[in-house]
């Protein structure tokens, strides 16, 4: 056993539906396929009908589950209340809501037009917020017991993060309606929860958030303690127990897996790391020396 194999038993998430938004390509698809594997129902959502169409055919050639592609951008209520109506149409219920559609733009603040820092926060924020409402509104009405929101947000939503600054501003107020609706919404039997997650690097997304061999000269395992980036069955395996009923006791939290990687960013002397074994032996050296003395 290791951490690349899956976590919990094969019928874990058998008679679930999820909606996975952004579940297309990426941590959405990993996700995704983990979910299959453990008998759910997926539905995946993004503005590429083609892509997801893709995806859900693959996925249901792995696993034998059912994937329900569904063509939304979750900037808009309107296509997110149809994605609904679709997706109860096909499963007839939903169980389970993941915020994962995201966008990021890696940029000095003052470069970003009005427009560009609008479109993260309307991706990011606003659709966890239309998405959110949307399923919420209808669980409630129709009192549909047992159900959860898995919000995925990153550390740096409570640290911030300089050259990132919409979607830290984005992720921050998703990291509130988590926190905020996990006590407001338990008596409808909806929990809340988040994953943040630390470098699990995906094609796409790392591809463009950091182009030509920018990659190389930020070598993001270098700054996690563990000294490696996260694999894809890691996230999912975390993911899948979130919105399983395993986890039927935790609300409101938000889960970390990075690897220690923010903790390093953060602690004063963790920079120390850096000092050989010899060195440490002519400190303690010098420090003794100065007490005899
Ligand atoms: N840096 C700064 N500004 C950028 C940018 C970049 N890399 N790319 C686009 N913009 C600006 C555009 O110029 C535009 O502003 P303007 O109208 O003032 O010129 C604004 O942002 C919107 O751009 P547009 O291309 O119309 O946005 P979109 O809604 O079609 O797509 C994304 C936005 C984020 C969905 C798209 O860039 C994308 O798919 N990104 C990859 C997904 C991603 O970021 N994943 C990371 C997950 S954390």
């Amino acid at each position: 056993m290791d951490f690349t194999k899956k976590m919990l038993r094969d019928d874990a998430l058998a008679g679930k539906t999820i909606v996975v938004t952004g579940g297309g390509s990426g941590l959405g698809k990993s996700m995704t396929k983990h979910f299959l594997e453990l008998g759910a129902n997926v539905a995946i959502s993004s503005r590429n009908l083609e892509k997801l169409q893709n995806t859900a055919s693959e996925l249901e050639n792995e696993t034998g589950g059912k994937c329900l592609p569904v063509q939304c951008d979750v900037r808009n209520y309107d296509e997110v209340e149809k994605m609904l109506q679709l997706v109860l149409a096909e499963f007839g219920e939903v169980d389970v809501l993941l915020n994962n559609a995201a966008g990021n733009f890696i940029s000095p603040t003052e470069r970003l037009s009005a427009n560009a820092f609008d479109t993260i926060i309307d991706i990011v924020l606003k659709g966890s917020k239309n998405c959110t409402l949307a399923f919420g509104k209808h669980w409630i009405d129709k009192k549909t017991e047992n159900t959860s929101i898995l919000n995925i947000v990153t550390t740096y939503a409570w640290t911030g993060s300089a050259y990132v600054v919409p979607s830290a501003t984005a992720k921050a107020g998703v990291l509130a309606m988590t926190r905020s609706l996990a006590v407001e919404w338990a008596k409808y039997g909806i929990r809340c929860n988040a994953i943040a997650p630390g470098p699990f690097p995906t094609k796409g997304a790392w591809d463009r958030l950091l182009p030509g061999d920018l990659k190389d000269k930020f070598d993001l395992a270098k700054k996690v303690p563990l000294k490696r980036v996260g694999d894809h069955q890691e996230l999912a395996n975390l993911a899948s127990y979130l919105v399983s009923d395993f986890s039927a006791y935790l609300n409101g939290e938000v889960i970390t897996i990075d690897g220690g990687e923010w903790l390093k960013g953060a602690g004063q002397f963790n920079l120390l790391e850096a000092i050989p074994e010899e060195l440490w032996d002519q400190l303690e050296a010098m420090i003794k020396a100065k007490k005899r003395g």
